[in-house]
């Protein structure tokens, strides 16, 4: 499976750090792209050398983590994800800022995240927008609609507590294996409702 990542100045860059080491783990290919906001953001809220968003951006990445993970400039429109000839099984937008999931939804294409998300969506694959903000105008919630009805999956990174989280990592991985469940990728992150009925 091959599936593109696209990461925003939006709060949560520790929902995307879990995701892309999850995915390097457990996919075939994971394609990356950070706006230069998202960059400035991870900077601010993560200092764990071990993350493994930071070790990509400063090249420390082990032989098995480059083998899968392939990391674009969001000015590379020559990257493979610009074109629907060689899309990839679907895009996850996580954390997605208010102002990229309005540019995607007016399909601006303006870098190269907004351009690989306007490809998934003519080449009808799935696209999950991990939308956060709070609270949202009727600006945003009419291009959330308009999203939703090109295709786009709209989810709203809102971790829930049912499932008794007792750190951060936990909260986020919730979210995480919801995006994942999104994108028909199997994963043990949580322990999900009443699973022994399932
Ligand atoms: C620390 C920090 C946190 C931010 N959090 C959010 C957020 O949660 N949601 C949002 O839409 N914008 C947030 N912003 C503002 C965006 O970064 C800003 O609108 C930026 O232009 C987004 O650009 P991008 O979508 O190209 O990354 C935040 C900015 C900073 C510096």
């Amino acid at each position: 499976m091959r599936i593109s990542v696209g990461i925003t100045g939006a709060s949560g860059a520790v929902y995307a750090d879990r995701l892309v080491a999850f995915l390097v783990k457990n996919v075939d290919r994971v394609y990356l792209t950070l706006t230069p906001t998202a960059e400035k953001v991870l900077a601010h809220e993560i200092s764990d050398r071990e993350s493994i968003l930071l070790r990509s951006l400063n090249g420390q990445l082990n032989s098995e983590e480059k083998e899968v993970l392939r990391l674009f400039k969001n000015n590379d429109y020559f990257a493979p994800i610009a074109s629907g000839s060689s899309v990839p099984d679907a895009m996850i937008i996580a954390p997605c800022s208010v102002g990229s999931m309005s540019r995607i939804a007016n399909s601006i294409s303006s870098n190269l995240l907004e351009r690989a998300a306007d490809v998934c969506l003519k080449q009808r694959r799935p696209l999950i927008i991990g939308v956060r903000e709070t609270p949202l105008h009727t600006i945003h919630l009419q291009n959330m609609l308009k999203l939703s009805e090109a295709g786009a999956i709209v989810a709203p990174l809102m971790p829930g507590f049912y499932h008794k989280p007792e750190s951060i990592d936990d909260l986020a991985d919730f979210m995480v294996g919801r995006l994942l469940e999104l994108v028909g990728v199997d994963h043990e992150l949580y322990k999900r409702w009443n699973a022994r009925m399932i």
